[in-house]
């Protein structure tokens, strides 16, 4: 029995086997590189999309352009984040942490997780209800040819000009709850390390 891993789950590779092994209160190097590069993507994109408006008229499409295809390679990053999630067991959270922080921590993850999804899979869905879709295709990163969701493109346009709206509201309020989140994720880490002096961020990092 592996009893250097905290839940007794075996680790699934080589790199996961030594950071596990050697540091049962760290995450593994997979899933410290996941949460490093979608949260430097997260945070490119916002400051992207929040940029557009102020910007020169001609760097406009360029830039929604490249936040659509950072949005897409954020999607697939969550997917094999959570294939990591359900396979492994992350370090358990230390056992003097009152059970409303460790609740609020869960709670945080897991809506972050769910917003990792929502955030990209509204903007796809905004993207594929604007009535340019169909003669402007989609490449990621200029290159690759990228679908938009064939049944939202192809609806009635009397059907689509609302629902292009609604969608690109609903991906804005998920941008607010991800502000909100972001806020307490990154407030929680503050406070362990800076007031309570019991570091949780030295478990997210090499
Ligand atoms: C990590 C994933 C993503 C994040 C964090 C994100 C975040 C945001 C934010 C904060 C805004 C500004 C909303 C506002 O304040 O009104 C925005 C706008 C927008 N997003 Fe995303 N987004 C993501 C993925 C995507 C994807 C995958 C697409 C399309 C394929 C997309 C398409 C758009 C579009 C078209 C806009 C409107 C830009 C404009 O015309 O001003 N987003 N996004």
């Amino acid at each position: 029995m592996n009893t250097s891993t905290p839940s007794g789950t075996a680790p699934r590779d080589g790199l996961d086997a030594h950071a596990t092994a050697a540091h049962a209160s760290h995450y593994s190097r997979t899933a410290m590189i996941l949460h490093w590069l979608i949260a430097l993507l997260i945070m490119v994109n916002v400051a992207l999309a929040l940029s557009a408006e102020s910007l020169p008229g001609e760097w406009v499409r360029p830039v929604i352009d490249t936040h659509k295809s950072i949005g897409i390679t954020v999607l697939g990053l969550a997917l094999l984040r959570v294939l990591w999630r359900v396979s492994h067991r992350p370090p358990p959270l230390p056992r003097e942490f009152p059970s409303w922080e460790r609740m609020a921590a869960h709670a945080a993850h897991f809506l972050l997780y769910f917003l990792m999804f929502a955030l990209p899979l509204s903007g796809w869905m905004h993207d594929s209800a604007w009535k340019a879709a169909a003669t402007h295709p989609m490449h990621l990163f200029g290159v690759i040819p990228f679908p938009r969701i064939g049944f939202i493109m192809n609806l009635d346009p009397a059907v689509k000009e609302p629902l292009h709206d609604q969608f690109g509201a609903l991906h804005t309020y998920l941008g607010y709850a991800l502000y909100a989140l972001l806020a307490m994720h990154i407030g929680g880490a503050l406070k362990h390390e800076l007031i309570d002096r019991h570091s949780v961020l030295k478990r997210m990092v090499p």
